[in-house]
């Protein structure tokens, strides 16, 4: 009997799809699915199960390996460039974090936090300037979190419509192989001759520091387009996701506005239920290995399905129900284990800075478009919606 297709879309926007409550429902919790690909890989539902993978040196993250799960019919892109830390294993992928960790402490975003402030703010004037209704994703979810990566790492925000829509492409489902081959060649092209005009002038960014350090150009890289494409479409997601849902909820969205002590425990709870990066936890299995029971055999492809882990009723009570004060930080939104995300305190940051101003600046803001018409991307790797028309009422 051949294994069913992996499913991919949302009956809900705030739930894993039904096939993977299903499996991960089953007694085992584990069981084998079709990918676009034509690979069959384990896909694993439970809580307990995905951290024992994310943690285990058994499994890799090499995605040239020829079994690493594929969402997509044709080879990965990859070959491109050398990998860079998302998809080195130890002991490499250890120093090459290490060189880059630096720049996402704590300390470092609280040093960001007025520069992300001024960025919104900014926004904000100019959608509040403009005509009503707003699509909130042009006006603020995308530009803001794009922004601040671009400064971040040096990378001129005048070219940002071009490597948005190459970075949108290469997160999108709906374009074709050689459409997504083409974006990742033209945006590796793109940010080669920054690199090497940084090389030759480097300036006090991320990446002029990466090249002063003596890392190698070719290493710099890669780092550069993982942070440029992780970096901005996956908050922006959740910027939007969030926004919608507290609209939704006015009366827990006033009490975030008089209390905005309470907007953390709130952004790790959107972050939970929506777990936009479902299927970033892909591995490979490198060892015979033994979960729930299971026997995974060195070269299957796995896939760690963290949106139904999120939902995991074993981990967390009425997972489906959106409880904006749960405080559950066991979730796995940004991965888990070596690889957990490094932009994490990056993401919380934007999120924070924006639910806090936007809902204290535009108090009538409203959905101008019901939430259960808008446009949801079924369509992409990472969960999100493509547009979010706002509007508002004149100040008193
Ligand atoms: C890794 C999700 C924002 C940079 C990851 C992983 C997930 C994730 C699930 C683990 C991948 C794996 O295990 O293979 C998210 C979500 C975000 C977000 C949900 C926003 C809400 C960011 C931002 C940046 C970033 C803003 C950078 C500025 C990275 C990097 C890695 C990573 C570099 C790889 C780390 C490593 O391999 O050691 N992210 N991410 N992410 N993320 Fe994020």
């Amino acid at each position: 009997m051949t294994a069913p297709a992996l499913q991919t879309t949302r009956r809900c926007p705030y739930a894993p799809p039904d096939e993977h409550t299903r499996i991960r429902d089953t007694e085992s919790g584990i069981s084998q699915v079709t990918l676009p690909s034509g690979q069959v890989a384990w896909a694993l539902g439970r809580l307990e199960h995905i951290r024992a993978v994310l943690t285990d040196p058994r499994f890799s993250s090499d995605r040239q390996h020829p079994n690493f799960p594929r969402l997509t019919r044709e080879q990965p892109t990859s070959d491109l460039m050398r990998p860079s830390i998302i998809q080195l294993d130890p002991p490499e992928h250890g120093p090459a974090r290490k060189a880059v960790v630096g720049e996402f402490t704590v300390r470092r975003m609280a040093a960001l936090r007025p520069r992300v402030q001024q960025i919104v703010d900014d926004h904000i004037d100019t959608m509040l300037a403009g005509p009503r209704p707003a699509d909130l994703v042009r006006a603020l979810s995308l530009p803001v979190p794009s922004l601040v990566i671009c400064e971040q790492l040096g990378v001129p925000y005048h070219d940002h419509e071009f490597f948005q829509s190459r970075s949108s492409a290469l997160l999108s489902r709906a374009v074709t192989a050689e459409e997504r081959r083409q974006a990742a060649t033209e945006l590796r092209d793109y940010l080669k001759n920054l690199i090497l005009e940084k090389a030759a002038d480097p300036a006090d960014d991320l990446l002029g520091r990466q090249l002063a350090q003596g890392n190698d150009p070719e290493d710099v890289l890669s780092l550069a387009f993982l942070l440029l494409i992780a970096g901005h479409e996956t908050t922006a997601n959740m910027i939007s996701l969030g926004v919608v849902t507290l609209l939704e909820r006015p009366e827990e969205l006033t009490a975030l506005r008089d209390d905005p002590t309470r907007t953390p425990l709130a952004i790790e709870e959107l972050l939970r239920v929506y777990t936009i990066a479902e299927f970033a936890n892909s591995r490979v299995a490198v060892e015979d290995v033994e979960i729930g029971g299971v026997t995974i055999r060195a070269g299957d492809p796995v896939l760690a399905l963290s949106n139904a882990a999120n939902h995991d009723p074993s981990a967390f009570d009425d997972p489906e129900e959106i409880k904006l004060d749960r405080g559950a930080r066991n979730h796995v939104a940004f991965g888990f284990g070596i690889h957990q995300c490094l932009g994490q305190n990056l993401a919380r940051m934007e999120l924070q800075i924006v639910f806090d101003t936007l809902f204290r600046r535009i108090p009538t803001l409203r959905l101008a478009t019901p939430a259960d018409r808008l446009p949801y991307k079924d369509d992409a790797f990472i969960y999100g919606i493509h547009e979010v028309p706002v509007t508002w009422e004149d100040p008193a």
